[in-house]
């Protein structure tokens, strides 16, 4: 953590969430609370619906890395799409501390004002690029869209800037008018992480940016990744299910299994002594 933030900027968190749970699915008399569900399986057999996110807390500070780890289906995606408000929640509260002195729900707030967090204070990175970036948009045009969102609107400075972010990531100038259909995946992830840095944006997700990228493509866009945070100070979220990412990059990791956090903890204590078994699991691996 950076030394030069006073004390109050050190203690309160830049995102506060709390009691986080997402249920997809209309529910019945059998799942209206996930306690009713066998703790290994948050799936309703009656009705199909699924408590993806179960009371789920998390704190960021600010310039922080957190991993969020675990299964397919544990409810990683479920929990940043929550906080980006893609999905709405079943019930729960985040507060971001550049968002009304982090007193207010965001959850609770207008469809306006939810639009206003999303382009002022949030990235996002998916993990399909298809859900992160208009492909009939050039790769400028894309990020162009967030600058104009985020209330840029200086047509000369909106493409200055977007070539300056393709620069960060490393995508040459020359390409800023080309498709992002046309590129390959390491490089439609970094057009993705130019876009959701172009707002500046405090709080950066990250879901599972690297997934299916070849491994050597994968070690650029985590060191890319690496220097954003050194550079912008940007609080991260990291979402794998991959531990080796997590470890790359994670101060602090979180370890989800059917919707719940099974344990939490810095990343190396976590690799050098997970304490539940489904962790040991997942540690052992990796080695
Ligand atoms: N839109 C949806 N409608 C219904 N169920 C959903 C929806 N999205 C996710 N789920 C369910 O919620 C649970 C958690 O899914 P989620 O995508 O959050 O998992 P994940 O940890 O991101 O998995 P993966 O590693 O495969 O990406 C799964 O059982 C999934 O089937
Ligand atoms: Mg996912
Ligand atoms: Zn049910």
């Amino acid at each position: 953590m950076n030394d030069t933030l006073s004390d109050q900027e050190q203690a309160q968190p830049i995102l506060n969430v709390k009691g986080l749970s997402k249920r997809y699915g209309k529910g019945c008399s059998h799942c209206e609370t996930p306690e009713m569900l066998m703790i290994d399986n948050n799936r309703c057999p009656h009705c199909g619906s699924v408590w993806a996110c179960i009371d789920v807390d998390l704190e960021l500070y600010k310039g922080e890395i957190i991993g969020i780890v675990g299964e397919s289906g544990s409810g990683k995606s479920s929990f940043v799409k929550s906080l980006y408000f893609d999905d709405e929640i079943t019930s729960g509260s985040a507060t971001i501390s550049e968002y009304k002195n982090g007193e207010t729900n965001i959850f609770n707030e207008s469809a306006q004002q939810k639009r206003y967090i999303r382009n002022y204070l949030l990235g996002m990175v998916y993990q399909n690029p298809l859900l992160g970036l208009k492909m009939s948009f050039s790769s400028g045009g894309n990020i162009a869209e967030k600058l104009i969102a985020s209330g840029s609107l200086h047509v000369g400075n909106i493409r200055s800037r977007a070539g300056e972010l393709l620069q960060h990531v490393e995508i040459p100038l020359s390409r800023m008018d080309e498709l992002p259909k046309n590129f390959s995946g390491g490089m439609q992830q970094r057009v993705q992480i130019s876009k959701a840095l172009a707002n500046n944006p405090p709080l950066l997700l990250l879901d599972e940016v690297t997934t299916g990228l070849d491994l050597s493509v994968q070690a650029r866009v985590l060191d890319l990744i690496r220097k954003i945070q050194r550079e912008l100070n940007v609080a991260m979220i990291v979402v794998s299910h991959d531990l080796g990412v997590i470890r790359m990059l994670a101060d602090r990791t979180v370890v989800m299994r059917y919707g719940r956090v099974v344990e939490r903890g810095l990343t190396d204590q976590i690799l050098e002594d997970p304490q539940h078994p489904y962790t040991q699991q997942l540690v052992h691996s990796l080695l």
